[in-house]
């Protein structure tokens, strides 16, 4: 029988889709098969760091729907790899196969396999999990199938439990304690990763993050895994507790009740400095705007936002660039990618609410 659908272009790829599909938010399941078009900029992420920063031979595509991100980044990123598109359910594999026949993809191929069966018996280099919802069941089939020195990359779309809406669930989740506070996309990401790190730790394999992000409605995370006792110590080394008291807007950092999480930075710079973005992207500019900040954003956790300080302080928000400079002529301070009115700074606290008052 032949597939239902229509065909998309999303960024120099011709995808074939199913009739119906997401447009916007996290994606709902309205079919059978998958497609959320608001992932363009998730997969145009992929395909850049693909043309720049990675060089893996064996990759797997786990949790592929109709392939999108595995056939794009084969069409637009070329190089020496080999992709395995994979989705356990049948009806995805089939338009993963045309997906793959329509763009001539030689360096790729279909299987319709559950990820757990096949990471049982392959091993590969980078690995892709992008389920609904969270990504922690897949985790240990993900660690066994990488190879000595490989790339886990991961989507997480149930960002309320990491951020502090749903505490009970984070704890059995992910075995930490979440918050809700103004920087809660930046804690919950980092428990994200911390949880990641402790399960990588279990089987003697440490953790280092090329590029975490928090985006839409998701957290987006490259991690290069790599085996040995030393590394999986050092990883934990970068693990701890925070605490915030709304109060005063102090952070915390090693002491508290949130957490555990990861408190170590969230970009590799050599792999950020290396990081171009090719033309011809669905989300060009977007693109091409966050990977600037990525670039310049401070290691320093937790971001202020401006709104939250402002409140605090019981004033107007300042210009948002005299602040920035008022605070850069103290200390360091970046923009962040986690919010367009966010601010990174190694100012102490009182420094930067002295600042903020003397711009107001
Ligand atoms: C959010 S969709 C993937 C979207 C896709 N990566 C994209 O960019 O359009 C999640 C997919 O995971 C598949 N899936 C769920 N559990 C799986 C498993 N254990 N093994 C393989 N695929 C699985 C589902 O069938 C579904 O197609």
């Amino acid at each position: 029988m032949s597939l239902e659908g229509s065909i998309i272009r999303e960024g120099s790829t011709e995808i074939l889709v199913p009739p119906s599909i997401s447009e916007r938010g996290p994606g709902k399941r309205q079919g059978r098969v998958f497609f959320n078009r608001q992932m363009a900029f998730n997969r145009d992420v992929s395909v850049a760091l693909f043309q720049s920063v990675l060089r893996p031979r064996r990759c797997l595509d786990a949790m592929a729907a109709t392939g999108a991100r595995g056939i794009r980044i084969c069409h637009e990123a070329p190089g020496q790899f080999h992709f395995i598109i994979n989705d356990k359910d049948p009806l995805a594999s089939r338009y993963i196969e045309e997906n793959v026949r329509r763009n001539s993809l030689e360096n790729a191929e279909s299987r319709n396999e559950d990820l757990r069966c096949l990471l049982a018996h392959e091993i590969f280099d980078l690995i892709d999990l992008d389920p609904f919802g969270t990504p922690i069941p897949f985790i240990p089939a993900a660690l066994q199938g990488m190879s000595r020195k490989g790339v886990l990359a991961v989507t997480a779309t149930d960002t309320a439990s990491l951020s502090g809406t749903h505490p009970g669930k984070c704890r059995r989740r992910y075995m930490a304690n979440s918050q809700r506070n103004p920087f809660m996309h930046e804690s919950g990401l980092r428990i994200m990763m911390g949880t990641i790190v402790r399960m990588a730790a279990q089987e003697d394999k440490g953790v280092t993050p090329l590029l975490c992000y928090y985006s839409d409605h998701y957290f987006r995370l490259f991690l290069r895994v790599r085996e040995g006792a030393g590394v999986a110590d050092a990883s934990l080394a970068q693990l701890g507790m925070m605490s915030y008291d709304p109060s005063t807007g102090r952070r915390a950092v090693g002491e508290g009740r949130m957490g555990p999480m990861w408190l170590g930075p969230l970009m590799g710079r050599g792999a950020m400095a290396e990081a171009r973005v090719p033309e011809g992207l669905e989300c060009q500019e977007r693109t091409r705007q966050h990977f600037e900040i990525w670039k310049e954003e401070l290691d320093v956790p937790f971001y202020y936002e401006t709104n939250e300080i402002a409140a605090m302080l019981k004033l107007s928000p300042p210009n948002r660039e005299e602040l920035l400079g008022a605070l850069g002529s103290r200390g360091h301070v970046s923009r962040t990618n986690f919010s367009p009115t966010g601010f990174r700074t190694d100012l102490p606290l009182e420094e930067v609410l002295e600042t903020f008052r003397s711009v107001c």
